[in-house]
């Protein structure tokens, strides 16, 4: 397979590959420029530096010119020549490299920490912005994929600042003194240099043009790759049940042949330069070789000094174009990743123009003030737009009107929900997999937005309610239950940052987790890393019900927080759940029907519609869906 596409012909797009279709912008390197221009002084004392350690590389040439011309042709003809003017050159041109050497290993540290620094710059917005981004946004972009913005899209980056930049730059500062010098000594022979230049000039940008739009697909197949391993790491064990191991290695070979492909073909381009390079050097050399000769021989324009300088500098002058043309493929690289990290950076944050907020408040008879202690009470503030503004007390009261809902545009999931829940009520959805009951609450929360209808929380419409602040009066146990590495204390205390020990216990008491947490050998201090690998499923849960419970909040949202616990430690924990919510308006999603009982309303949800709604008794007596559920005559999944 490596041996067909070898001899594929250059500039034909393989089958099979993608290209991206985003172009190389000048709005890129513009976006980089204001990143590198934060550290002027820096980039002054480099730039100096190059120049000296550029400057010096000519100089050698310059050099050895007076050296043949002023003392070594006449010191050939004399018997006793004087060589204290030779020792005074060859000292000056020992101090010059000193300063060549030293100016070098200046300007690469210098270099090597600035790109650090902005290389950090760089990850911790990528991470800020990250952290506002839509659930949408990571339900379409994989794990892996994101997670190759920090690593080889920063490293690419941080190479060509580090690396690419700075050898350019002395290449063509080099180039230049370069030239300078060549007119300066022959100009018949710079014009032979020149139409050798021209031709270079051609060759790379034909080779470079090529290559770049490979470069971009490369880094978005190692963003695939990176995507699918990831996802194999998490579903290990899947895959090995399922006996899949071949199955996923043929997926994983067929993306891997992609970027290697990809990378091939940039590579093809990249590496056909530098012999080309080569040979148009040793050409120049020979021609200059002969021109030089005719021109001295005939005409004695040209000393011998100044041929043997010369063909030293069109050496010179080779290396920084090879240099440039070598590193330009570095630069389109990093662009690629560049590019990619600020698309990130770009992307549409999750909206949050909300406008009433959360405040602490004194409820006194019918008048509410706002005040700053702690008082356990909460009001909505909501400025309006006369200027006054009016509180409305937290209570918890959910309603939802004919909502409408997809996550994909014309792929309705939800239809017509209605849904009345009054403080302190306990509201069951049950419900098939599949059925909606997950997205109702991802609507409450405002994970996304309703294409129709309307959602008031204590009477006001969810969008004009501060994110923050609703997800505040939120607590919420997600069906998928993420722990963080930390202690099982810190992972509690994720529900309220400044909850104390004792907060942190009590919240695990009446979530029943104290039971476990206290047989564990550390207790409350035990580690949890990878995601709690080592605890049960049901222990997890548990963990994310006293993480919601800490943070005391006037609505619940229970999904499936119990499916992974045993009937027996449910019976214990639906005790404790009882207490929990107490006094909350609590929605809960549960496959156990005896979870659901003694909740105010039930509502059976099927294809995004609610097609009964009642008590458990009044549904009994309705014979629908529910009462077909309760007597086993339908089961759930
Ligand atoms: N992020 C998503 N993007 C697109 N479709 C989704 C997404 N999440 C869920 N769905 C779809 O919405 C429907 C309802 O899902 P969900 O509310 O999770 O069901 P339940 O919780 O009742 O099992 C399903 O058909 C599911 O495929
Ligand atoms: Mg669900």
């Amino acid at each position: 397979m490596a041996q067909q596409q070898a001899k594929m012909p250059q500039g034909k797009i393989p089958k099979g590959v993608r290209l991206p279709n985003q172009k190389l912008e000048g709005k890129t390197v513009k976006r980089l420029l204001s990143y590198l221009l934060k550290h002027k002084v820096t980039i002054i004392v480099v730039a100096v530096c190059i120049i000296l350690s550029s400057l010096t590389n000519v100089a050698s040439s310059v050099f050895l010119q007076l050296l043949i011309d002023d003392y070594i042709t006449p010191a050939l003809g004399s018997t006793n020549p004087v060589l204290t003017g030779m020792a005074k050159l060859i000292i000056t041109m020992i101090g010059i490299f000193l300063v060549g050497i030293v100016s070098s290993y200046l300007y690469m540290r210098l270099m090597g920490v600035m790109s650090q620094k902005i290389l950090k710059e760089i990850r911790d917005e990528m991470f800020e912005k990250m952290q506002k981004l839509p659930i949408k946004y990571f339900d379409t972009h994989s794990h892996g994929d994101i997670m190759s913005h920090y690593t080889n899209d920063a490293d690419t980056l941080r190479q060509m600042l580090s690396q690419s930049l700075p050898q350019m730059f002395s290449s063509i500062i080099t180039l230049a003194a370069i030239i300078i010098t060549m007119i300066i000594t022959s100009w018949q022979l710079t014009l032979v240099v020149a139409v050798f230049l021209a031709l270079m000039l051609i060759a790379v940008k034909k080779v470079t043009g090529k290559s770049g739009k490979y470069f971009m697909a490369q880094q978005e197949s190692l963003g695939n790759v990176n995507g699918y391993i990831e996802e194999l790491i998490n579903g290990q064990k899947v895959v090995k049940v399922f006996n899949h191991e071949e199955k996923a290695k043929e997926e994983f070979d067929k993306k891997n042949e992609e970027l290697a492909q990809n990378a091939f073909k940039a590579n093809a381009f990249a590496s056909s330069l530098m012999p080309m390079m080569g040979n148009i050097g040793y050409m120049l050399y020979v021609v200059l070789a002969i021109v030089g000769g005719v021109v001295a021989v005939g005409t004695g324009a040209i000393t011998l000094g100044a041929i043997a300088s010369f063909l030293n500098l069109s050496r010179s002058f080779m290396q920084p174009i090879s240099q440039v043309s070598q590193q330009m493929n570095m630069v389109i690289m990093a662009m690629a990743g560049a590019n990619r990290i600020f698309t990130l950076m770009d992307e549409e944050p999750e909206v949050n123009d909300g406008y009433v907020t959360l405040v602490r408040a004194k409820i006194d008879g019918d008048k509410i003030t706002e005040c700053k202690e702690r008082t356990g009470t909460w009001a909505w503030k909501h400025p309006h737009g006369d200027g006054t503004v009016t509180y409305t007390p937290m209570k918890g009261e959910v309603v939802m009107h004919d909502v409408d809902f997809s996550y994909v545009p014309d792929k309705p999931v939800l239809h017509d929900i209605d849904l009345y829940a009054k403080p302190g009520q306990k509201i069951a959805f049950v419900g098939s997999t599949g059925a909606g009951k997950t997205t109702i609450t991802n609507l409450i929360n405002r994970f996304y937005d309703i294409d129709d209808g309307k959602i008031r929380y204590d009477g006001i419409n969810i969008n004009k309610i501060n994110k923050v602040d609703l997800r505040h009066s939120l607590g919420i146990v997600l069906q998928d239950v993420n722990l963080f590495t930390g202690t099982i204390m810190e992972n509690i205390r994720y529900g309220k940052l400044d909850a104390t020990d004792e907060e942190v216990i009590a919240a695990a008491k009446l979530a029943n987790a104290d039971g476990f947490i206290q047989m564990l050998p550390d207790g409350y201090n035990t580690m949890i890393t990878g995601d709690g690998g080592s605890l049960s499923q049901g222990q997890k849960q548990l963990i994310s019900i006293a993480r919601a419970a800490v943070a005391n909040p006037p609505v619940m949202i229970l999904d499936e927080a119990t499916s992974s616990i045993d009937t027996r430690t449910e019976s214990i924990v639906q005790a404790g759940m009882d207490s929990l919510m107490k006094g909350r308006t609590v929605f809960v999603i549960a496959h156990r029907l005896s979870t659901v009982k003694n909740s105010d309303v039930i509502m059976v949800l099927e294809h995004g519609r609610i097609i009964e709604r009642g008590t458990h008794q009044q549904l009994l007596e309705q014979h629908g869906k529910y009462y077909q559920l309760c007597t086993g005559a339908f089961e759930l999944e």
